[in-house]
């Protein structure tokens, strides 16, 4: 039996994680961490009923880890709290999940010097959905074919998404400039803005949209669209599950979901 921490236990994303980890028969919830709702039984508070395990305060997270003693941190929170739960999860040798985006790269780099520094295995991936992994290696693929097409991003998420543009129109710009040796980004353009052979980025924030990416590869007389539409959270939380599973027999070190997936 897999042993389960979650941080952000509280938040869209913590709670459709547990709800996965709840009716898997190989995992078992054994902390929920988050800044609210702290004491209360986190089944109540995902109105599922008792599960008998109050909701840790994460200024407690050190002690809340050694306590309940997982094998695994499932972390979808925000950036900063994002890094000092992976601090103290690599302190207490337990295996890591994250699912937090908006990382500066110095965040990122801390996050993966504790990490590999403690011996553990982590999943890191802005984007835990089956479908947005393979949508970044069609992006390679037509990248490879479409070197001097103009390149845009296109992304649209819900109106209580704090960090832009998304982590996975992130990565998607990360993928196309490796594949291109090497692109200048623009995020938005505003006034006189000339093109050049930057890639574009724009985030669309609005309502509840779970996620939306369009990547444009624009010719002379043509264009070519590949999208990815997210129609539920759950894909997310069902891959992130999947990812916390594998990671627990993974050697130490820090992987992708391409990696869970084995399309790499
Ligand atoms: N990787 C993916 O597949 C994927 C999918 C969806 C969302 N996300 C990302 O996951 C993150 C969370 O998204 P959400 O929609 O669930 O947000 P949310 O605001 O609904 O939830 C975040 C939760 O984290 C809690 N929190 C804040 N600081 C904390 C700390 N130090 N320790 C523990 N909990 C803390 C908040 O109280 C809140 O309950 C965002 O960065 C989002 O972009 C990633």
């Amino acid at each position: 039996m897999i042993k389960v921490a979650v941080t952000g236990a509280c938040g869209r994303m913590g709670g459709l994680v547990i709800e996965s980890v709840l009716i898997s028969k190989d995992m078992k919830l054994v902390s929920a961490i988050d800044m609210t709702n702290i004491g209360k039984d986190i089944g109540e508070v995902m109105r599922t009923g008792k599960l008998n395990i109050p909701v840790g305060d994460a200024n407690d997270i050190g002690n809340i880890l050694e306590r309940s003693k997982p094998d695994v941190l499932i972390d979808f929170t925000i950036a900063p709290a994002a890094v000092k739960n992976v601090m103290a999860a690599s302190r207490g040798k337990i295996n890591l999940v994250v699912g937090t985006t908006g990382f500066t790269p110095e965040q990122r780099k801390q996050m993966e010097t504790a990490i590999k520094s403690s011996g553990v295995a982590a999943v890191i991936s802005p984007n835990f959905s089956i479908g947005v992994n393979v949508f970044w290696g069609l992006l390679a693929e037509a990248a490879k074919r479409l070197s001097d097409y103009d390149i845009e991003i296109i992304e649209a998420h819900h109106n209580q998404k704090k960090d832009a543009p998304s982590g996975t129109a992130v990565k998607a710009a990360e993928v196309l400039s490796e594949t291109l040796g090497g692109k200048d980004l623009i995020y938005g353009r505003h006034g006189i803005s000339p093109r050049n052979k930057e890639i574009g980025i724009h985030a669309v924030r609005g309502g509840d949209i779970v996620g939306d990416h369009t990547v444009l590869f624009a010719g002379d007389g043509e264009r070519i669209e590949i999208k990815h539409q997210a129609h539920s959270r759950q894909a997310f939380a069902k891959g992130a599950v999947r990812a916390a599973e594998w990671v627990c027999s993974a050697r130490p070190g820090v992987y992708e979901m391409a990696d869970v997936l084995g399309i790499k």
